[in-house]
């Protein structure tokens, strides 16, 4: 039996430890999943909004027959001034098994798996991970292509706060994916090419797209940017993707986006919602991929 483990990020797993996540993945794909963690209690830890994530895996948990209760930053004993530390201890003591947190602190979820005894789970913290967003990012591009090695990837937008990029990345360069990075520089670094080794920058989104096999769109974040003021209409006229920007991309090209879309902004609807998008794909995935984080963490599978 395997034992149990928190997932902190995708940056120190090996291919190995992300094939297994993507191949339990796979198992939970089918409607009626066994519920391998029946009688298990889940705490969901929002310090920040959230639907997809916590929803996916109040949902996961759910159907592998745990308990879950949500607990969000403005409506808990956080408010009266509990550190994250005593709030995890407090979970623990109460009987959860595993704690699933998403706080605006980028090593949150590291503090809390220092201190408890616990598997924790990152749903996302500050701009440092989003590990399963990064795992359903990859098992949605392997329903459509063959492998994700040598695949081309261009992401565009708010590179610099976006949790949802490093883990992508992390996990593509430990696959030999060719990933593009593209946006203005005050959303998109030089020192971001030193994530990984095969990492690309591009000023320019039509050379980012050019014969891209994956096109994934990024929301500005507006909760991050810290005063630093963004001129949206040359924002949209340079980084926006439009059918005809599309067309630079492969013909069986896919269009990603890890939520929440701004639509008139990074993209237009008729891509949104046009034949090469698989953004719902994206969502459903995240059920199942959650459903193999919480087992392989809770050491059931
Ligand atoms: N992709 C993502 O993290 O979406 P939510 O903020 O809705 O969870």
């Amino acid at each position: 039996m395997p034992k149990p483990c928190s997932l902190l990020g995708l940056e120190h797993l090996s291919a190995d430890d992300v094939t297994r996540f993507l191949k339990l993945a796979r198992k939970m794909h089918t409607p009626h999943p066994k519920p391998l963690l029946r009688g298990k209690r889940i705490a969901l830890l929002f310090y920040e909004p959230s639907t997809r994530t916590r929803v996916s895996f109040e949902f996961a948990a759910k159907l592998l027959g745990t308990h879950t209760s949500v607990i969000s930053a403005d409506s808990s004993s956080i408010t009266k001034g509990e550190s994250i530390v005593d709030t995890g201890k407090t979970l623990q003591a109460l009987g959860a098994d595993c704690i699933v947190v998403r706080h605006p602190s980028s090593g949150a979820p590291n503090v809390l798996a220092r201190n408890l005894r616990i598997p924790i789970i990152n749903a996302g913290d500050g701009m440092h991970e989003h590990p399963s967003q990064g795992l359903l990012d990859a098992y949605t591009m392997l329903r459509h292509k063959k492998s994700l090695k040598g695949l081309r990837v261009a992401m565009v937008g708010d590179i610099q706060h976006s949790r949802v990029v490093r883990s992508n990345v992390h996990l593509l360069s430990k696959f030999g994916a060719q990933v593009i990075l593209c946006g203005p520089p005050e959303l998109l670094p030089d020192t971001a090419a030193a994530l990984a080794p095969d990492v690309k920058i591009s000023r320019h989104m039509e050379e980012a797209l050019r014969k891209a096999d994956v096109i994934m769109m990024l929301r500005v974040q507006k909760e991050r940017l810290a005063g630093l003021k963004l001129d949206a209409h040359k924002y949209v006229a340079q980084y926006q993707l439009t059918p005809e920007r599309l067309k630079l991309a492969k013909n069986d090209a896919i269009v990603m986006h890890p939520g929440p879309m701004v639509r008139g902004m990074e993209i237009q609807s008729e891509i949104a919602d046009g034949p090469q998008s698989v953004i719902e794909e994206q969502v459903q995935n995240g059920v199942y991929v959650r459903m193999a984080i919480l087992t392989a963490c809770m050491g059931v599978a």
